[in-house]
């Protein structure tokens, strides 16, 4: 690897007051258009609200290489309430409720692109669904074979739903859900 990474834990008063530092990591990573970073600094800083909110950052120096964080899911949150809707419509009221009922939300994953492909996403990934009492744990990703969606696979999350569309402008999504503790899927699975 050639360079150490601390994994540092940052409650939601911690996340939220290096909010600014969490948002360049999203930038490099995702490169959204600018217009789009005043609203997602917004819902960051409302999941830090969010029940068992818990973030992870890999620092290097002085430089944070990547974070993710996740929060209980619950009724009320907009993605819950959506994907509950949606699998509900998929399988009834009982495969919503399998996934959605005790789940952990992994709401962001993302890594500098200077950083990746080291096995820093996988290690954050892993160390929030850590030592949760959730039952699953819960995700989406854009629909499409990226290094995110083969992360997931290799870590034991399996497609809830594909192609779907959270609003008429945004790309189709794939969301995902794993039983917990995550545990390395086998290559064939
Ligand atoms: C998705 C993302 C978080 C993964 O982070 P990462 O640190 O690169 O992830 P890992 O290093 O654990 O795994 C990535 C790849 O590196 C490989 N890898 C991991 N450790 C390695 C090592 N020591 N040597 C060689 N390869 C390694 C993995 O096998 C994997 O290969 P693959 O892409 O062919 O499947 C990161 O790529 C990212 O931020 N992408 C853009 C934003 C994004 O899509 N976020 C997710 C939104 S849902």
């Amino acid at each position: 690897m050639g360079q150490t990474y601390t994994f540092t834990e940052f409650g939601p008063a911690a996340f939220t007051a290096a909010l600014d530092r969490f948002i360049v990591v999203y930038a490099a990573a995702m490169n959204p258009p600018a217009r789009q970073l005043t609203g997602r600094e917004a819902i960051l800083e409302r999941h830090a609200t969010y029940p068992r909110f818990r973030a992870l950052a890999a620092v290097a120096g002085d430089e944070i290489a990547g974070f993710c964080y996740g929060f209980h899911g619950a009724p009320g949150q907009w993605w819950h309430d959506m994907v509950a809707a949606a699998l509900t419509t998929l399988d009834g009221s009982s495969g919503a409720s399998m996934w959605l009922a005790d789940s952990l939300e992994v709401a962001e994953l993302h890594v500098l692109p200077s950083h990746q492909t080291r096995g820093i996403g996988r290690e954050l990934l892993f160390r929030v669904a850590a030592r949760r009492t959730e039952r699953t744990a819960v995700l989406s990703t854009q629909d499409a074979e990226s290094r995110a969606r083969r992360l997931y696979r290799r870590s034991g999350f399996t497609d809830l739903l594909t192609g779907y569309r959270f609003s008429g402008g945004e790309p189709p999504y794939a969301v995902m859900g794993a039983e917990l503790p995550l545990r390395d899927a086998s290559p064939s699975s």
